[in-house]
């Protein structure tokens, strides 16, 4: 990836762990804090456009080729980081942005589904943020909690799920060589203590110094 960007964080980890619970936990949290920078949440896939497509690719409503998902998760992206009100943008004017995934799952599943090389070409030039949090947990017992949804989504298998798992481990050992923020928070504790871990985690980040 290409530079840090300052007051960016990403929570990242298999299907199941928690990431999009945690996320509105940590809005409460800080709403509730009194914290002065602004708090803006937000995911990936976006609800925007080209969201909307892989959203429906996901849930197998529309089929496209491994390697065009990977073009539109990297498009989704680019529109997410650089559109007027993005987080780019609010990065630089001083708010807090925490993004439930961001390239580092484009790394990990679409390197499963077309190899490293695509993914990785077509998110070298985005930033890197400035804390990862990744979210382990056995994918067995990340799948189980999937397990009243209506319907699964293409990657919610547990044999994909396992080499999920596996490559965010090789994955976090790289980023943490190259000096980037890496925090691993153990999800498979109750919700309460996993909120607690984020905070600490989250807190620590300079803005609020
Ligand atoms: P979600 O379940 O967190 O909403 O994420 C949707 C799915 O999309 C999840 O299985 C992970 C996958 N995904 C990718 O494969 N590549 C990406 O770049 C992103 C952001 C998500």
């Amino acid at each position: 990836m290409n530079g840090i960007l300052r007051n960016f964080a990403v929570f990242e980890g298999c299907d199941g762990s928690g990431t999009s619970t945690q996320l509105s936990l940590l809005g409460q949290k800080y709403a509730s804090s009194g914290r002065k920078p602004v708090f803006y949440p937000t995911f990936e896939p976006t609800d925007g456009a080209i969201g909307g497509l892989i959203r429906s690719a996901l849930k197998n409503d529309t089929f496209f080729k491994a390697e065009t998902l990977a073009r539109l998760f990297a498009a989704d992206r680019n529109e997410h980081l650089y559109a007027a009100g993005g987080v780019i943008e609010r990065c630089r004017r001083g708010e807090l942005v925490v993004c439930d995934r961001y390239v580092p799952s484009s790394l990990v599943y679409q390197g499963i589904e077309c190899g490293d090389e695509l993914p990785r070409s077509l998110n070298s030039a985005f930033p890197a943020p400035e804390l990862l949090l990744f979210f382990d947990i056995d994918p067995k017992t990340a799948l189980e909690r999937l397990q009243n949804r209506s319907s699964l989504e293409i990657y919610e298998y547990l044999e994909f799920q396992k080499k999920v798992r596996e490559r965010y481990h090789s994955l976090l050992g790289r980023y943490k060589d190259a000096g980037f923020g890496v925090e691993i928070i153990d999800a498979s504790q109750n919700r309460e203590k996993v909120a607690e871990d984020v905070w600490a985690a989250v807190s620590k980040m300079p803005i609020f110094e």
